[in-house]
């Protein structure tokens, strides 16, 4: 396919997931050379041999953005198969249920009772905490610094993170998750300003609330009525429904395009439906 992105090697970590593989459609669509990297390999293979369908050029690949040793290996195959990489974009992320409290706020009841059940402050496991920490920030650092090295020297090479609300304001019950994202955006701040002087900018997008797979059950009940957490999160979004992922391509491709983007490097763009500028008054 010819277009903006033609002659582009784009790798997207997590690229088969919700938000991710319609950036890698659209990428492709567009032009780019895809590699899809994502921790199961037929989800992965599944995504590329979708847009090889569609008249693109993609590959999908196992690899497992916390093992250092399996993205080398991932590299050197976008490198033998498709070329160095232009466009990296650190998708891969979430949460999990073990860094996660029962409740919003610890209620002085919390630390009387026996079910063991109930996840409070005190009785997370620091293994839950440190994996939705390694998950979404080393994540984001392991990639960065292997496919940073194929950058240097190509003309208009990027790195896209994915950070979240969670970054600017911590959100009830996701502590590992919300430090992470954080980590993330302050982590896309430095290494702008480190990767500056060899011509990589480095951006993130922050998405408001998209309903997904991973966060459907927390959001929504069997019946698809909204559960109050996510009547919180609708009565929170100025836009007063979730996000699609299609909307955040255009984000996705302005940053991604030095044509349009040159000078722009260091920042985390939201794509909040508002989220951001609401107070709730
Ligand atoms: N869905 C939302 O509302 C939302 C909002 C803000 C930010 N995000 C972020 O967007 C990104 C994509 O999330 P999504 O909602 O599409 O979820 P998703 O679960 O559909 O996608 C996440 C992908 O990451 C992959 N992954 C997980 N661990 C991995 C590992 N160790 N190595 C390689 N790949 C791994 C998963 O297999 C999956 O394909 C994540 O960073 C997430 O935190 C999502």
């Amino acid at each position: 396919m010819s277009g903006k992105m033609h002659g582009k090697v784009a790798v997207i970590t997590g690229g088969s997931g919700i938000l991710c593989a319609p950036m890698a459609r659209e990428l492709a669509r567009l032009g780019a050379k895809v590699a899809i990297l994502g921790r199961g390999e037929d989800k992965a293979k599944k995504v590329a041999a979708d847009i090889v369908a569609a008249g693109g050029r993609a590959i999908g690949l196992s690899c497992d953005v916390l093992n250092r040793e399996s993205v080398v290996r991932a590299a050197a195959a976008v490198q033998n198969e498709l070329g160095p990489c232009d466009i990296l974009i650190n998708g891969a992320g979430g949460n999990d249920p073990r860094g996660t409290t029962s409740q919003e706020t610890l209620r002085p009841a919390d630390l009387e009772t026996k079910d063991e059940a109930l996840r409070t402050f005190f009785n997370m496991p620091i293994e839950g905490f440190d994996y939705v920490m390694r998950l979404n920030f080393m994540g984001t650092f392991i990639p960065s610094q292997i496919f940073a090295a194929q950058m240097i020297g190509r003309p208009g090479a990027t790195i896209i993170n994915i950070s979240s609300m969670s970054a600017y304001a911590p959100i009830t019950k996701v502590p590992a998750y919300s430090a992470a994202k954080a980590a993330v955006s302050n982590f896309t701040q430095w290494l702008a300003v480190h990767m500056a002087d060899v011509g990589i900018r480095v951006n993130a997008i922050a998405p408001g609330f998209f309903l997904t797979e991973q966060n459907r059950t927390l959001l929504t009940n069997p019946d698809g009525s909204l559960t109050p957490r996510a009547e919180k999160v609708i009565a929170h979004t100025p836009m007063r429904r979730f996000g699609n992922p299609e909307e955040l391509l255009g984000t996705l491709v302005w940053l991604a395009d030095e044509n349009v983007s040159g000078f722009v490097t260091g920042i985390v763009v939201p794509v909040d439906g508002g989220f951001m500028a609401y107070a709730g008054v």
